[in-house]
């Protein structure tokens, strides 16, 4: 049976998706850093992991993504790709990788394809991030933008807000067009108002996936932390938590903790004899 348009045996391409687009359905993309979560996930149908930069906070435990490095990511998206049979993975190329060049951006795309078997790259920015988008397109690599909040400008931006209000909605809007036209595969649209990310979709042609960008994308992607209620404390607006997995798993712990101290673990049925 095919699997958003990929028949039995080969991965989901950024064309199937693009193809699914086109066809007017929208599509999931989800965060995963390890092959267990991964299996999980293409096993639930989901098309598209990111490997996100975000390893950065929930796997490495920094406060945000610029710390971590491409040789910390190679290990998470190879476990990834293995893990996940028919999903398209993407590399996010992590704050320093690929903006001092077109040449950088690609010596780290490589990098992800060779070394992890990624499929698909993203990089954050706009306009000066074109001649790195038209190399890799011209490389024969497929390349994701991402603008609106971008993570890893956070010190310029001065925190995690909404981006895109008034004229830098038109901006933005200008950035997207010239990311398709330098051929980028879709652009994510990350924390800006619903009303200028369902322009940009109406006006492009690759998908656009949204973060925090409203209904009207084409796609969407989540950090699967925030989706099943992994991380502690308030989330963001635009995260719905759909199960509360922290206090299940901190529970099950506990349990398993106050049975090893009471000696009710193991019991007779989980000895060998
Ligand atoms: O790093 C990441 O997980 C991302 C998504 C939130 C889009 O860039």
């Amino acid at each position: 049976m095919s699997f958003y348009g990929a028949p039995e045996g080969r991965r989901v391409t950024m064309r199937d998706l693009a193809e699914t687009t086109r066809r007017g359905e929208k599509w999931p993309m989800i965060t995963a850093y390890d092959a267990l979560t991964a299996r999980m996930f293409d096993d639930a149908g989901i098309p598209a992991i990111l490997v996100g930069d975000s390893a950065a906070m929930v796997v490495y435990g920094h406060d945000s993504t610029l710390p971590v490095t491409v040789d910390e990511l190679i290990p998470l998206v190879r476990a990834v790709v293995r893990g996940a049979p028919r999903a398209l993975v993407v590399a996010d190329l992590p704050f320093g990788s690929y903006q001092a060049s077109p040449a950088q951006a690609l010596e780290t795309a490589a990098r992800f394809m060779k070394e992890a078997g990624a499929q698909a790259v993203k990089l954050e920015g706009g306009a000066p991030m074109l001649p790195q988008v038209e190399t890799l397109a011209g490389a024969g690599v497929p390349v994701i933008g991402h603008l609106g909040l971008t993570p890893q400008s956070v010190n310029l931006l001065g925190g995690y807000r909404v981006q895109g209000r008034g004229e830098a909605g038109e901006m933005l809007l200008r950035d997207a067009k010239a990311m398709e036209a330098a051929g980028a595969c879709a652009v994510v649209l990350e924390v800006v108002p619903a009303e200028l990310a369902e322009r940009v979709s109406e006006v492009l042609t690759i998908p656009t996936i949204g973060i925090g960008a409203g209904g009207g994308t084409d796609a969407q992607v989540i950090v699967w932390q925030d989706l099943v209620g992994m991380t502690a404390g308030p989330a963001p607006k635009f995260v719905k938590r759909y199960a509360d997995v922290r206090t299940v798993i901190g529970d099950a712990v506990h349990q398993w903790g106050e049975d090893v101290r009471s000696g009710a673990y193991p019991a007779a049925e989980h000895t060998y004899s």
